[in-house]
């Protein structure tokens, strides 16, 4: 985990080296000032493959597969669906309705979190990857633009760093209303999948029997997973494939509590 220095961009605001600096205790790791230092070159010397960079006084994540930053991506587009009364697939797959109590195990960059908050209003977000769960923290709490409905959204998202079984199994009985998962796939990566970035940072494991225990026993309504249509998972976890999206290459599978 600690592979990765924080830093600014070359030519940076005076506040971005503040934030730089904040970044870098609230994750415990080491603050570089930039100079004029090329990325590549600081990775040489603090030997580490990944920086935290702030620029423009937002955090982007560069790997050597490229760059990572906070940005509401497909959550646009769905949430203005919902308001034209066009569904979702997910939201129609769990039932969400206004008021729900949503636990999303496996935020990434947090897309479906938005949309199920845009909705229920009411959503904690799980991300074991430290540094992934500060950017969309920052992210979902500062990004701004002209789509209020979407920006209410975000901003009501509370995230936790955690991992999803060791939260599970601090929740009581029936404490959210619907638990979910969408965690890496296991098979068949989508090329023009919003996921990609992410990658070389999210945990790859698969999900297991014992958390899809745990979920059943903290969800009063049902348990949800995305994944790749084809993918034996569903069989393997016990999920029941929800209608709609036939052509599609993601479903989401059901557990009725
Ligand atoms: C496919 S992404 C989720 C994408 C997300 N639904 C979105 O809309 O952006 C899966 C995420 O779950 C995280 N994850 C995997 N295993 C986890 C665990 N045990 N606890 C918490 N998060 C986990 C990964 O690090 C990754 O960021």
């Amino acid at each position: 985990m600690q592979n990765f220095i924080v830093t600014t961009a070359r030519k940076s605001k005076a506040d971005s080296g503040i934030l730089a600096e904040t970044f870098a205790r609230n994750l415990n790791l080491k603050f570089v000032p930039r100079a004029d230092f090329s990325l590549d070159a600081l990775k040489k010397i603090y030997r580490v493959e990944n920086i935290l960079l702030i620029r423009n006084n937002f955090p982007v994540i560069v790997t050597n597969e490229g760059e990572i930053f906070f940005h509401p991506n497909t959550a646009h587009l769905r949430i203005k669906n919902l308001r034209q009364g066009l569904g979702d697939r997910l939201i129609d797959a769990a039932k969400i309705q206004a008021g729900d109590k949503i636990l999303d195990c496996t935020l990434g960059l947090g897309s479906d979190s938005i949309v199920l908050s845009f909705v229920s209003e009411n959503v904690t977000a799980l991300e074991i990857n430290p540094v992934l769960a500060e950017v969309v923290r920052y992210g979902m709490k500062n990004f701004s633009d002209d789509t209020p409905p979407v920006i209410d959204a975000m901003r009501r998202v509370e995230i936790v760093t955690a991992d999803y079984f060791d939260y599970l199994k601090n929740c009581a009985e029936n404490s959210f209303d619907v638990v979910y998962f969408d965690p890496m796939f296991r098979h068949g990566i989508i090329k023009s999948s919003g996921i990609n970035p992410i990658r070389p940072l999210a945990d790859n494991r698969p999900l297991e029997i014992d958390s899809v225990r745990e979920a059943c026993r903290v969800a009063r309504r049902c348990v949800v997973m995305k994944e790749n249509s084809r993918s034996s998972e569903f069989a393997r976890l016990g999920f029941k494939i929800a209608g709609g999206g036939k052509y599609s290459s993601i479903s989401f599978g059901v557990i009725d509590s």
